[in-house]
């Protein structure tokens, strides 16, 4: 069934809040407790809030929403609004991508069900091109997780609790980890998730530390950075 992309109102909390519960269930756990939901639910109403129609819904006939996309032009007038309702932290790779021109930044991305393993993150993706072009935007920058991460640390030092390290050793490491390629391609991350925004031509810049409930990147998040090819003169607005 086909899958389209609109923008998001905020009729559509709920629908949202359960994709995000649904495709972070490794943060979030299977069964999320009432009040998790409404924690949730209640910094999504301000996420959409502040987003208008830079929130965007992947969604079919048959099951509703099943994927989404936040994001936001990133002029400076918007940074402490957004690092506000994202829990982002005052960073200066952030702060950075803040005060450049033409710029917008990725704030969600997930997409749950069928449509995940290409189609829907393409069609959101999409979408998000053509309203960049609108806007004249040249340049995304977004936070990707590094889901391997947890993972390698622990075939790597069985021995240590990563947890125990300080924490200037683990961000060593998720720097080591973020730059670990394909042992028979050196252009390519070891981490899945790096692996394909690297693939669809996106610039890896650095870590940051991310969200603290993402067990699997352990609290690491790596900022990319994707440039847009400019418009073709003699194509439409
Ligand atoms: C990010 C996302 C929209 C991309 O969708 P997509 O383009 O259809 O790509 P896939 O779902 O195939 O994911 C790409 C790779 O990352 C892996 N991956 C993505 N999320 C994962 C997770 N939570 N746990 C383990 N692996 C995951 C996939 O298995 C795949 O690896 P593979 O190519 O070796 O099979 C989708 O994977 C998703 O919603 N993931 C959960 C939420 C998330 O992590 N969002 C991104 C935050 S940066």
């Amino acid at each position: 069934m086909t899958a389209t992309v609109r923008a998001a109102t905020m009729a559509d909390l709920d629908g949202m809040v359960d994709v995000e519960l649904r495709a972070f269930d490794d943060a979030y756990g299977g069964e999320p407790s009432p009040e998790l939901v409404a924690s949730v639910r209640q910094i999504w109403a301000g996420r959409l809030g502040i987003l208008g129609e830079w929130a965007r819904v992947l969604e079919t006939p048959a099951d509703g929403i099943i994927g989404l996309l936040l994001c936001c032009p990133a002029d400076p007038a918007r940074y402490a609004q957004v690092r506000q309702h994202f829990q982002l932290d005052d960073d200066d790779l952030l702060r950075m991508v803040f005060g450049e021109p033409a710029t917008a930044y990725v704030l969600n991305l997930a997409v749950v069900g069928s449509e995940r393993h290409l189609a829907g993150s393409l069609r959101l993706f999409a979408d998000l091109r053509a309203r960049a072009r609108r806007f004249s935007i040249r340049r995304l920058y977004f936070h990707s997780r590094v889901i391997g991460f947890a993972g390698w640390l622990a075939d790597e030092f069985p021995d240590a609790d990563p947890t125990a390290l300080p924490p200037a050793e683990r961000l060593r490491l998720a720097q080591r980890y973020s730059k670990s390629t394909m042992p028979n391609d050196n252009t390519r991350p070891l981490d899945r998730l790096l692996r394909m925004y690297v693939d669809r031509g996106c610039q890896v810049l650095g870590v940051t530390s991310g969200w603290s409930l993402d067990r699997l990147s352990l609290g690491y998040g790596v900022l990319c950075r994707r440039d847009l090819p400019p418009q073709p003169r003699s194509a439409p607005a």
